[in-house]
């Protein structure tokens, strides 16, 4: 199959601000794949309605089909055919978040999407994004695009339509050239099927702001226990309990006072024959040697970090790797989100430095910021 690579066109003038590529909606229509930009990271689309095309989104990407997909939709009474829950709830967090990186689970309704989006389940998540492309496609598409991040199946999602390109040509139809997304890490997931409302995957919408819409009295509640979130894990959402958005080298996150961190790095990165790598904040660039060091930006700036941290995984891919150190980034990082990627991009592998190049192994690997918080 040959994948065409198209941009999409942005007028700010017209009304419909957005000229898709010619085709593109069709393709979806006519039950094919095409990639394309939203806010958080590109996703791979199909109609949410066709089984077959939803079920040509695992086969591209190489994904178990027991990982449910997210349905994109362009407007909230879209919500409406894939529910039958008129839950409160989900109408106070769509008027706070939508359209925006936000995904809620809610119950599936009888008129729901097929078995192939959700795996069976008895759920359907949902999303409004708030790129314009995502939002022109969907919407003369028919309206409801299933939609998982366009990467192949355990790599970083894409946050370029290079990315895309790299993991998915010539196994979809259309990638939709958007430029780079713009918050880099994928979608918050709150789930508002039970009683008890979670986070399964926390992103840049924090649990905090979360739960002052939703106005829970008792606010964010304890973390739960190490063991008892891992057990929880399983039963979320469950993407989240496969290896994910790891590069190949193999990565270590690196905690403690600057320069232990530093000085652990470097002596590390001196002593191996392998191709060496670090995944640095601006500030701390010039001070590591090491093959290849990346920076991603301000230690305090979160969104710079968030928005370039899987392009980063991605270059140490391609400039080879082999042994990667990386910094918590824990100051910057106000929602959990970039600590709960770098935990499974580095296996938990994660150790304290301290002082004289000494380190321990990090207590709670990922800190509070498991899956499955409840708030
Ligand atoms: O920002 C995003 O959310 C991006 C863009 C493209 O919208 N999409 C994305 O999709 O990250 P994906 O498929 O890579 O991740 C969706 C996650 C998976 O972990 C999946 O298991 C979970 O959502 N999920 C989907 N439906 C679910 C359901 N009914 N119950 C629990 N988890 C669900
Ligand atoms: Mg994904």
């Amino acid at each position: 199959m040959q994948t065409r690579v198209t941009k999409a066109e942005i007028v700010r003038s017209l009304p419909e601000p957005v000229v898709l590529p010619q085709e593109a909606a069709e393709i979806i229509r006519r039950g094919g794949l095409v990639a394309f930009p939203t806010e958080t990271v590109y996703g791979l689309g199909a109609d949410a309605f066709n089984e077959e095309a939803c079920a040509k989104i695992y086969e591209a990407k190489g994904r178990p089909s027991d990982n449910p997909l997210i349905v994109h939709i362009a407007e909230y009474e879209s919500i409406l055919r894939l529910t039958d829950d008129r839950n409160p709830r989900m109408k106070a967090l769509a008027e706070s978040f939508w359209p925006g990186p936000l995904t809620m689970i809610v119950k599936r309704g009888r008129n729901s999407v097929p078995d192939a989006v959700t795996g069976g389940r008895d759920t359907v998540a949902v999303r409004w994004p708030s790129h314009p492309v995502a939002q022109a496609l969907i919407r003369v598409a028919g309206g409801y695009i299933a939609a998982p991040s366009a990467n192949r199946s355990g790599r970083p999602s894409p946050t370029k339509a290079s990315h895309v390109i790299e993991d998915l040509d010539g196994r979809i139809d259309m990638i939709i050239d958007g430029g780079d997304t713009q918050v880099g890490l994928e979608s918050t997931i709150v789930d508002l099927s039970e009683e008890e409302v979670r986070i399964l995957r926390p992103g840049m919408i924090g649990a905090e702001e979360i739960a002052r819409v939703l106005a829970a009295p008792e606010g964010v509640s304890q973390l739960p226990s190490a063991a008892a979130a891992e057990e929880a894990e399983e039963a979320l959402a469950p993407g989240m309990k496969y290896t994910h958005y790891a590069p190949k080298g193999e990565m270590t996150l690196v905690s403690g006072d600057k320069e232990h961190v530093i000085s652990y790095i470097n002596r590390s990165a001196s002593g191996t024959d392998k191709i060496t790598g670090v995944i640095s904040s601006e500030e701390n660039a010039a001070l590591y040697k090491a093959d290849v060091i990346i920076s991603c930006g301000s230690r305090t700036d979160g969104a710079a970090v968030a928005q370039r941290l899987y392009a980063a995984l991605r270059e140490m891919d391609a400039r080879g790797a082999e042994l990667i150190f990386c910094e918590d980034f824990s100051e910057a990082d106000k929602t959990g989100a970039i600590a709960n990627r770098l935990h499974k991009a580095s296996g938990g592998r994660h150790v304290f430095a301290e002082a004289d190049g000494r380190v321990r192994a990090k207590q709670n690997p990922g800190g509070g910021q498991r899956d499955g918080t409840a708030i």
